[in-house]
């Protein structure tokens, strides 16, 4: 494909693909999945799991995005012609547009909040506390549907500028401030009183806490977190320029990611204990939580809550975008490329189709919340559908097909730059073992745990 765009370096790469990791899976998911299930034992294996399934997973869809330079159905069909592959590539259109229909709810969520904070204030300093209102306005009917509508628009937006100027220009400028904020956020938490039994449940590791289940989501936060398994990260690889080191990309990704995750970890953490609240609360954590905490960073004087309150807000809705972006992408790069469609059409078809589900998911918390699929609401379906099963054998698959169908001398070529990385090649023995045993056992042992 000869026009086709990629990224300006290999920098701006690694910052995209570490823009579409870190999101709501790090700020919002992260915190309160550490909170219910028993702290720093749970970060541990959460590490743990990054580097020995997550990594692989990562590199294989990275090989597969690089070495075609296509979108994850024109990328299967290459590497397996006429062959069953592409239905994974297919797979990788499907799951994004699942999660994008859930993700852009909470997106919305987060712009309400952005809202509240610049507009209302939030009115703790008279002792109210912010949960209740959070549970009325999710379960109310036009509130969130037009937050997740404006949240879906900014995705519009940005994708149908195009790869370069649309989401380069965009993660270029939202990743520094994001960890500027955070680090700002994470300074005013720990400095609370009370806020050290928050830092000692990040440190201080219990593994008698530690069960079959709380692995498995260990594990499954670490695909969520890394974007794996539904072609994302592929098809941002795809626009990676040839020459460039995507060992670098893969690694600095994870680190990137790794680091955001805990820095969230311990702004939130401690403030949940300085201000007594349960820090195994669940979904709601932050958004009930927060604001509460943000009364009290204000010492008391209204315009410095909301103040730390805009920046908290404005940084989640920045990693939100970041992220959904690349889902978009994923999609929209299938219809430019196998369906001949214009990047604005495509766009505005993902737009819809999304922005539909999502309808639904929004109001399974209120007027819908009657529907049950499996026992779950439509919104926990949709998220338990796609980050236990969809995101875990997808994760299995591109694993598969990177260790065992690709030849070891294609992986090789990809992974080392053809001989050029000497790095590289070094590690490439112990790199292939790894994709090739460790991680399809250990992906298809969580997998199979969805079952028991
Ligand atoms: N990783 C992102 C987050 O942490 C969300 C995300 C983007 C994602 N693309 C994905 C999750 C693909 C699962 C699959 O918020």
């Amino acid at each position: 494909m000869a026009n086709r765009e990629t990224f300006g370096s290999n920098k701006v790469a690694i910052l995209a693909m570490a823009g579409s990791a870190i999101g709501l899976g790090n700020i919002w998911r992260f915190p309160y999945m550490v909170g219910q299930n028993g702290g720093a034992a749970f970060i541990i294996i959460y590490i743990i799991s990054c580097f020995l399934l997550a990594v692989p997973i990562l590199m294989s869809e990275t090989i597969i995005g690089h070495r075609t330079h296509q979108n994850t159905f024109g990328a299967m069909k290459t590497l397996a012609p006429g062959t069953k592959w592409s239905l994974l590539g297919l797979l990788a259109v499907v799951s994004p547009f699942i999660i994008m229909s859930y993700y852009s709810v909470v997106g919305g969520w987060s712009i309400d909040f952005l809202y509240k904070s610049v507009f209302e204030g939030f009115k703790i300093a008279d002792g109210q506390l912010q949960g209740t209102s959070f549970g009325s306005f999710i379960s109310s009917t036009w509130g969130p549907i037009i937050c997740h509508t404006i949240f879906s628009l900014l995705c519009v937006v940005i994708v149908s500028a195009g790869v370069k100027s649309g989401i380069e220009k965009f993660n270029k400028i939202c990743m520094p401030v994001l960890f500027i904020l955070i680090i700002f956020i994470l300074i005013f938490s720990v400095s609370l009183p009370g806020a050290s039994a928050g830092i000692d449940y990040m440190l201080k590791p219990d593994f008698s806490k530690i069960t079959g289940p709380i692995v498995a989501s260990a594990v499954g936060q670490s695909f969520f977190s890394l974007s794996l398994g539904v072609g994302t990260i592929l098809i941002y690889s795809s626009y990676i320029k040839s020459k460039e080191n995507i060992l670098n990309s893969g690694i600095g990704t994870t680190a990137f990611d790794l680091m955001f995750a805990l820095l969230a970890g311990f702004a939130v953490m401690p403030a949940v204990f300085a201000a007594g609240i349960e820090p195994g609360a669940g979904p709601g954590l932050i958004f009930e939580t927060l604001p509460f905490i943000f009364a009290k960073m204000g010492f008391g004087i209204p315009w410095i809550s909301s103040v730390v309150a805009i920046f908290f807000f404005l940084a989640v809705v920045f990693a939100a975008l970041t992220s959904a972006i690349s889902m978009y992408e994923a999609i929209v790069a299938y219809f430019v490329e196998e369906k001949n469609m214009s990047r604005r059409k495509a766009t505005l078809l993902v737009f819809f189709g999304t922005w539909f589900l999502g309808l639904f998911c929004s109001l399974s918390f209120g007027p819908l919340s009657h529907i049950k699929i499996m026992n779950l609401s439509i919104f926990d379906f949709c998220d338990k559908f796609t980050s236990n099963f969809l995101m875990t054998i997808g994760g299995l698959l591109f694993v598969i097909f990177a260790g065992w169908k690709m030849k070891k001398q294609e992986v090789w070529e990809e992974f080392t730059g053809s001989g050029k990385y000497k790095f590289n090649c070094k590690i490439f023995n112990a790199f292939y073992f790894i994709l090739k045993f460790i991680a399809p056992i250990g992906v298809g042992v969580v997998f199979l745990s969805n079952f028991i």
